[in-house]
């Protein structure tokens, strides 16, 4: 076979073994086979010098650009493999059914606060917040609470002292006073929160707990208002077997005051007739002078309630401790 016939077949054959290569060390290997010192195509090019001046420009110009060729053949095959050797070894199969994995919860006095929220929002009412840290004024005095009332005794609450008699708060009701400081009526709110009370633990009482306290205010709001809108986000809650009962109570920031008592299967079960819920009633005129209303253009109400209690009497447990134990087996059932 003459020379110039040798180079096609040999470029092609190189060709096609540079592709079945499979990965960059067999790449490697037939590179040598062709190309290295001793490679078969080398020997070609070797012979170049064995040919006559006529024949040599052409054979030489063909022989080099098949090397050529074969060099960017080569580099290719050598950068799709380099490409190839770095991706993972058990790729990500995307066609696979997926997984389920255990999502965790919300804790149930968070799934009761956020239901308790949502029947309030359909009445118009806003989340307010306040400070859990409180001071003697807010939590007190603006609540028309006098010097000398028990809640105010050292056994009761946890103060913190300072300039501005700070304390942790023991009920909700000090965010009505900020809210009334920083806004004029009407004013639609609820107040969900943590409060705090120097109580030791047992079944059911607990050092901390958590209320949600309502206020409303606008001009001619009455009793009657206050009795609808209980009613209507308890049955929401818990069914509408459930009965109120509304009993007159003091409290020094409204006028008047009641406790309302609740009733329903369930707290038949637990062997009672009714069950003390909220506290609530018609805010008394001096908290309206206290914080700049005018209590004679300006009427409302307001409430507070436990929201243990309420989580307690809709999932029927009665130890309180068990809201704060963290205890999964316990947290699941939710
Ligand atoms: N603050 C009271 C408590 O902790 C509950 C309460 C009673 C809140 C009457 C009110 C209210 O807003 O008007 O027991």
């Amino acid at each position: 076979m003459s020379f110039l016939d040798q180079i096609e077949p040999l470029k092609q054959q190189a060709l096609v073994d540079f592709n079945n290569a499979s990965d960059l060390q067999s790449l490697d290997q037939v590179r040598v086979e062709y190309l290295g010192n001793q490679g078969k195509f080398t020997a070609l090019l070797k012979q170049l010098g064995s040919l006559s001046k006529e024949e040599k420009p052409a054979a030489g110009k063909q022989i080099n650009l098949a090397k050529v060729q074969m060099e960017a053949a080569l580099a290719e095959r050598r950068e799709m493999l380099e490409l190839q050797s770095a991706l993972p070894k058990n790729p990500t199969d995307f066609t696979l059914p997926g997984r389920r994995h255990k999502l965790g919860k919300l804790h149930p006095l968070t799934q009761v606060t956020d239901d308790i929220v949502r029947c309030f929002r359909k009445l118009g009412f806003v989340v307010a917040d306040g400070p859990e840290i409180e001071d003697d004024y807010h939590c007190f005095d603006a609540l028309n609470t006098p010097a000398d009332h028990p809640a105010r005794d050292a056994q009761d609450t946890f103060h913190l002292g300072g300039s501005n008699r700070q304390l942790l708060r023991t009920h909700t009701s000090s965010v009505q006073i900020r809210v009334m400081e920083k806004q004029s009526p009407p004013i639609r709110i609820i107040v969900p929160g943590r409060v705090y009370r120097r109580d030791n633990a047992d079944a059911t009482h607990n050092p901390t707990f958590h209320q949600i306290e309502g206020l409303y205010v606008d001009k001619h709001v009455t009793m009657s208002d206050l009795k609808g809108t209980v009613e209507f986000v308890f049955k929401q809650l818990l069914g509408d077997e459930v009965k109120l009962r509304f009993r007159p109570h003091y409290f020094s920031y409204t006028e008047p005051s009641m406790e309302i008592d609740f009733s329903s299967p369930v707290v038949k079960k637990m062997g009672k007739d009714w069950l003390e819920i909220a506290g609530c009633g018609m805010v008394h005129p001096q908290v309206f002078k206290t914080v700049g209303y005018d209590p004679e253009v300006w009427s409302g109400w307001a409430f507070g309630f436990g929201i243990e209690r309420i989580a307690m009497i809709r999932y029927g447990i009665t130890d309180i401790r068990l809201f704060y134990q963290n205890d999964v087996r316990f947290l699941a059932q939710f």
